[in-house]
Order: C-alpha cells, then sequence, then structure tokens
C-alpha cells in the first residue's frame, strides 16, 4: 500500500501537470483569437487595408508607409542568423521586424510616426509575437538605450530626391535636406548599437542617391560587405550590407 502510493501519486501528478499544460495552450490560443479578431476590428474602423506580404497577412492603417516592392527587395536581401538580436529602425507596418522574427531571439522596431508605432504593434500582435519583438517609438536611436546592442540593424529611410554635385555638401550640412539629414545621423550612431560582428542592411532608392551614400558609408569607416541592386518600375534601389571597418581592414 505504502509502495502503491507514489505511483498513483505520481501518476496523478503527470496527468495533472498536462491537463494543466493543455489548458495553458488552450488559453494562449484563445487569447490569440481575441486579439486577432479585436485587430480585424480595428483595421474595418480604421478603413486599413489588407496586405499579403509573401503570404504573411499585414494591415496597412492609412498614413502609413505602406510596404512596396522596395520593402520586399529589402526583406528578400535580409540575413538573419537563428538567435540574432535585431533592431529594425523606421518599422513603419512592422513588415521586417516581423520577417527578422522568424530567426530573430528578439527584435526591437522602432519608428518616429506614433501612427506606424500603432500599426506595427497591431500587426505583431496580430501575429502573437509580443513576447518576441517590441515596438518603441522614437527618432532613429533615440528610443535604444546607450549600451543596447544588436547583431543586425535594418533601416530604409525615405530616398532624397535631391542632390548636391558634392558630396561634401551633405557632409558638411551645407546642403540640408531632411531624408540626407536622417542617412547622416544613421551612419554616425548606428556603430555603437552594433555587437561585435554585427550587420547593418541599409537600403537606398534613386541611382543619383548611390555615390554620395557610398562616400557617407566611407566616412562612416564602415565596410560594404555585399550590395545588390535592382531596377523596379525603372528606379533603382540598393540594398547595402555593412560591417564596421576593422583596424587593419
Ligand atoms: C521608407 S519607410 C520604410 C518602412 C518599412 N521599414 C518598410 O520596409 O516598408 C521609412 C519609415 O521610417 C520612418 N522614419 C522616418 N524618419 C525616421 C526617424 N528619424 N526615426 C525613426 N523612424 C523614421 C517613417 O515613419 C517610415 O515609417
Amino acid at each position: 500500500m505504502h509502495l502503491q502510493q507514489p505511483n498513483h501519486i505520481c501518476v496523478r501528478s503527470n496527468r495533472d501537470r498536462i491537463v494543466r499544460g493543455l489548458c495553458s495552450v488552450a488559453a494562449v490560443i484563445l487569447l490569440v483569437g481575441c486579439s486577432t479578431r479585436m485587430i480585424e476590428k480595428k483595421a474595418v474602423e480604421l478603413d486599413a487595408v489588407k496586405l499579403d506580404v509573401l503570404g504573411v497577412r499585414l494591415f496597412l492603417y492609412p498614413g502609413v508607409y505602406p510596404p512596396d516592392m522596395s520593402s520586399v527587395f529589402l526583406l528578400k536581401n535580409v540575413e538573419i542568423n537563428y538567435g540574432d538580436e535585431v533592431l529594425d529602425l523606421g518599422t513603419g507596418t512592422g513588415i521586417q521586424a516581423i520577417f527578422a522574427a522568424r530567426r530573430a531571439r528578439r527584435v526591437v522596431a522602432t519608428d518616429i510616426d506614433p501612427l506606424a508605432v500603432e500599426n506595427a504593434r497591431d500587426n505583431v500582435a496580430y501575429h502573437g509575437l509580443e513576447g518576441k519583438i517590441e515596438v518603441r517609438q522614437g527618432d532613429l536611436f533615440e528610443p535604444i538605450s546607450p549600451d543596447e546592442r544588436f547583431d543586425v540593424i535594418i533601416f530604409s529611410p525615405c530616398f532624397p530626391r535631391e542632390v548636391p554635385e558634392d558630396t561634401n555638401e551633405i557632409l558638411n550640412g551645407t546642403f540640408t535636406d531632411r531624408c540626407w539629414d536622417v542617412t547622416l545621423r544613421f551612419f554616425s550612431g548606428a556603430e555603437g548599437h552594433l555587437k561585435e560582428g554585427g550587420r547593418i542592411f541599409y537600403l537606398m532608392g534613386f541611382e543619383a542617391n548611390m555615390p554620395h551614400v557610398r562616400r557617407i558609408i566611407a566616412e562612416n569607416e564602415l565596410r560594404i560587405k555585399d550590395s545588390s541592386a535592382v531596377l523596379l518600375d525603372e528606379v533603382m534601389y540598393a540594398v547595402f550590407e555593412l560591417t564596421p571597418l576593422r583596424a587593419g581592414d
């Protein structure tokens, strides 16, 4: 009798554990189901556009940058290793962050636009990824703490439409343009948030911008490890994979 009791207890506690586990899984499915329906309802109220990007459902709220062919080109050129910590700057709908989360251990996604932040948060919740992706609001690295570092930083800023003759005009601030300003500030801050061996994936549009971008990259002591370019509707886009220049490189 005494000998049998522990077996009984053992069988019951194993069964309890399984039941408790199944209940937790059911609760999570229920919660995800609820938030999915709430977001679908909100999307209808906001007159959001329902998108299918490479088989992934994304809602696009009015006023937020729409994922376009250049977003997909960037998506296809970003390489994430299993376990990477990723920073997706200027996330828009959250597209890059959501795809990065397939392999990444943790993703921080930011945007300066509060509407984009809300849109990205809802898309993240729709896919049940709140445990992996954190969406923060702010200008470039402002919402990132000074000691926070990442294996990968992804950024596609707005593309400057005005181009000076000489890159020095951008570098010394005599040629003022919001998109060049964001690009300059991005490159001066990026290395400080990269881990050893970290990579930057940066997308730029328009052929005329490329020589200036290459010079700005070099001025910030970054090395172009790889680059891919494409013509989409007769506009050139290039993704640069960058790593910090080390002494001796
Ligand atoms: C060209 S869209 C790219 C959106 C998205 N990453 C994609 O691949 O479709 C640029 C995004 O960067 C955001 N942005 C612009 N300036 C920013 C800044 N200074 N800091 C953070 N985000 C910024 C914009 O609000 C916009 O959502």
